[in-house]
């Protein structure tokens, strides 16, 4: 593993250059903008752009700013670590980090300040969900999100299957689309290790359960459990978030009251809430596979509703689970979930077009080849963790050998060669530009 670099010896503010692993970032101080709304992050201006080493496929003149303070947030979140774990980390859709400062406590500022520099990406997932143009009939043609959908997934899985593989795996544990990133070429990165942590670091019965965001948690989060194999959550957090690239677009809603859980309204087991996010969100947004809206009540029995309510014999784990047995739940069957995914490309006819779809005599079903990411999601969305698919599994060549799939260029990747006159020849970053404004 890399050797953790914490830059100890830089300047204590963050707008002095300074280097990690030998790589200089010069940042024009007067450049950096306060986080916004589209950008949860301050953003900085460079002096001397990004070499091609270091771009990862992010904005060459711009760098991203993260600030924690040291030790304040709510546990498991451990700034320290996510520095660590992201300075091990070398993979082509994980976020890679150029730099991090420690701001020692002053007696004017009395909380150590630890910041983080990244390459910036100009795109969020959560706001290519939320485009009536990501959706199969609205795009310049069905193969076009077919194609997206399938090159996106493809690299997100990437990024899962990498951190399980290293030794000792580490586990994400806050999986889901807020935390996912795009590039212009089209490359997925993987962000925010805050919570993450190497398998083994949490000992086996005091393992923190209240974490993840709200709709991608799965059921032994919300039954919790302090025992957990925790790439498990993983692998359902990344069945409920490419599940959410096939899910209807859906009229926008007002927040939920604040008398509901601890999370906020994107169901993020928030310890900075702030007024403003209470604000109604006009936009249209993508449906989430599972109810994260409301309260623990609400996430479960959407999740027993489409995928069958458990019992000890379908789900033998729930015997060790504290609050399982305190609750009878109605015995509902599973649903196919296919009827939950009307996006998902398909050569049967599809099912439910959204109500924000505008033209369905655009959608040309027939000439796509079955998506594989149907089985994946079912593998990875099993109620039981140890019967979950593995990100590796998931990645199979098997399951993908009839589905072109693009690389952004910058990772080598070439041009499409199937789908028809309005995809045929054209990269990643150019079917995402036709999609999405960046
Ligand atoms: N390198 C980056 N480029 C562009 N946007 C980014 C980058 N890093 C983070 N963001 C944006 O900022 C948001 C917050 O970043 P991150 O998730 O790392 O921080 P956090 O403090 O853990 O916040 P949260 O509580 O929202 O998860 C992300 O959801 C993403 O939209
Ligand atoms: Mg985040």
């Amino acid at each position: 593993m890399a050797t953790p670099d914490y830059n100890l010896d830089s300047p204590t503010t963050l707008l002095a250059p300074g280097t990690l692993q030998g790589a200089p970032i010069n940042l024009d101080p007067t450049s950096v903008v306060a986080p916004s709304r589209e950008q949860g992050i301050y953003v900085g201006s460079l002096t001397v752009p990004l070499t091609d080493a270091l771009l990862h496929g992010g904005e060459a003149g711009k760098v991203a700013i993260k600030s924690v303070e040291d030790g304040r947030v709510r546990l498991p979140r451990n700034v320290r670590r996510e520095v660590r774990l992201l300075a091990g980390l070398q993979h082509d859709n994980i976020l890679p980090l150029l730099n991090a400062y420690l701001t020692p406590p002053t007696s004017s500022a009395p909380i150590a300040l630890f910041t983080l520099l990244t390459p910036l990406y100009p795109l969020a997932l959560p706001t290519l969900l939320s485009t009536p143009s990501f959706t199969p009939t609205t795009a310049p043609s069905s193969s076009h999100f077919a194609l997206l959908a399938h090159s996106f997934a493809h690299q997100l899985i990437s990024a899962v299957a990498y951190l399980h593989s290293r030794d000792p795996p580490v586990a994400h544990r806050d999986i889901g689309p807020n935390n996912v990133i795009i590039g212009r070429e089209g490359r997925i990165v993987l962000i925010d290790f805050g919570i993450s942590l190497e398998v083994g670091e949490e000992k086996e019965g005091e393992m923190h359960f209240e974490i993840g965001t709200q709709p991608y948690r799965p059921p032994e989060l919300i039954f919790a459990s302090k025992t957990y194999d925790p790439l498990a959550l993983d692998l359902w957090a990344l069945g409920a978030t490419l599940a959410e690239f096939f899910t209807p677009l859906e009229a926008p809603t007002r927040p939920s009251p604040p008398s509901s859980p601890p999370s906020d309204r994107n169901g993020r087991w928030a310890d900075d809430m702030s007024d403003d996010e209470e604000e109604f969100d006009s936009a249209p947004g993508r449906q989430t596979l599972f109810d994260g809206s409301r309260t623990d009540f609400a996430l479960t029995g959407s999740i027993f509703k489409l995928l069958g309510t458990p019992t000890l014999n379908t789900w033998p784990e729930a015997a060790n689970l504290p609050s399982f047995g305190h609750f009878r739940f109605s015995p509902f069957p599973p649903e196919p979930l296919r009827q939950r995914l009307p996006n998902l490309p398909t050569s049967s006819a599809p099912s439910h077009p959204s109500p924000l779809d505008s033209d369905p005599s655009l959608r040309s079903p027939s000439s796509l080849p079955n998506s594989p990411l149907l089985g994946i999601i079912e593998g990875l969305l099993k109620i039981s963790a140890s019967q979950r698919m593995s990100a590796r599994e998931a990645l199979s060549d098997e399951r993908w050998r009839d589905i072109e799939v693009l690389k952004p260029v910058d990772l080598g990747g070439s041009r499409a060669t199937t789908g028809g006159d309005s995809v045929e020849g054209k990269t990643l970053g150019e079917l995402l530009i036709d999609v999405v404004h960046l």
